[in-house]
């Protein structure tokens, strides 16, 4: 009994010694290319693999950072949710555990209430309209409400800027065209409330999985499909399982650029400025690679023998007015009002 409780305790002294090691190792500094000893790495996790356009965006933010800070900052990416899953991701950046993650703004709204805004379906009219906002006052206005919850208070965030994530449609094990051949089914969906009663006004049920396990959710026929762009239906191997693609295209979540308050904190002006640049000029990288490679995406599916079905979007929109109704209150309803005058 005694050497049982004493190997317990060895073997968690053993682990605390691991994740400190692991931490220590995060977000460090390091000797700088002039030996300075100025030069900061600074973690960046993710939840997408290397091969997918929003982990080059990264890539190419830790390129002009490097390059706007004579190397002063680098980054570390860590993709496929090495980290954590997305939520887990925003805990961490909150505590400072990591500098900067890139999430989908859906798990977002559970922190930032604002953010449900993003996922209402239907808000935004096509790419055009998505980046006209984004690149405008309301998205800027919506990146400086990344550091306030909801009782206004600090939330930890600090937004950089955003991805591209294309617009979510359905694949699924079964043909799907019209909402009533989503009766019945099992959709995963990401940690957000309003894609979950997108899901259930279209008449499927849904269930909350972290990205990285989704796979084998579907293989194991957990669930019946999910929903997402063309490029992470791709990337991820989903169609291995799901041969039905239906472009409904029912929602646009960017995806958001974060850096943890902890470090925004610890850094100057002009430290923060090349932050930003790099975040916006990744961003235009981002988005023209986006295109390119949604098409690619769209192409390997079909040949990997993906029956891509163009639907009557009509009968999705009419079918998920309620969640619109639901969850455009307050400030998301100001919000996507103003979205909505955007020309
Ligand atoms: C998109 C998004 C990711 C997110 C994923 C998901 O691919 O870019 O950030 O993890 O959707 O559905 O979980």
């Amino acid at each position: 009994m005694k050497s049982s409780s004493s190997q317990f305790i060895t073997g968690l002294l053993v682990g605390l010694l691991g994740a400190c090691l692991l931490f220590a190792g995060l977000g460090q500094r390091k000797s700088g290319k002039n030996g300075s000893g100025s030069g900061r790495e600074l973690t960046v996790a993710h939840s997408q693999s290397v091969t997918h356009p929003v982990h080059k965006g990264i890539e190419e933010f830790g390129r002009e950072l490097s390059a706007l800070s004579g190397g002063q900052l680098t980054v570390k990416i860590f993709p496929s949710e090495q980290l954590g899953n997305e939520t887990e991701c925003i805990e961490k950046l909150q505590q400072g555990g990591i500098d900067i993650a890139k999430t989908s703004s859906a798990p977002m709204g559970s922190f930032i209430p604002a953010y449900k805004l993003f996922s209402l379906p239907y808000l935004f009219r096509d790419s055009e309209h998505f980046w006209k906002t984004l690149d405008g006052e309301i998205g800027n206005e919506l990146l400086e409400a990344a550091g306030v919850t909801g009782e206004g208070k600090p939330s930890g965030l600090t937004g950089l800027g955003y991805y591209d994530a294309g617009s979510r449609s359905f694949y699924t094990t079964k043909p799907v065209a019209t909402p009533a051949d989503l009766k019945g089914l099992k959709i995963r969906v990401q940690k957000d409330p309003v894609a979950e009663d997108t899901v259930k006004a279209l008449g499927a049920s849904a269930v909350s999985i972290a990205f990285g396990e989704l796979y084998t959710a579907l293989k194991q026929g957990g669930v019946d499909g999910a929903e997402n762009n063309p490029p992470s239906f791709h990337t991820s191997r989903h169609f291995e399982v799901c041969k039905h693609y239906a472009l409904d295209a029912h929602s646009r979540n960017p995806d958001v650029l974060m850096a943890s308050s902890k470090l925004w904190k610890s850094l100057n002006e002009t430290e923060r400025g090349w932050m930003r640049e790099a975040a916006k000029r990744s961003s235009l990288y981002q988005r023209k690679l986006w295109a390119e490679e949604s098409e690619k995406a769209m192409a390997a599916v079909s040949k990997e023998g993906v029956k891509v079905t163009e639907v009557d979007i009509s009968l999705f929109q009419e079918a998920v007015k309620p969640v619109i109704e639901k969850h455009a209150k307050g400030e998301v309803a100001r919000i996507a009002k103003s979205i909505q005058a955007v020309k």
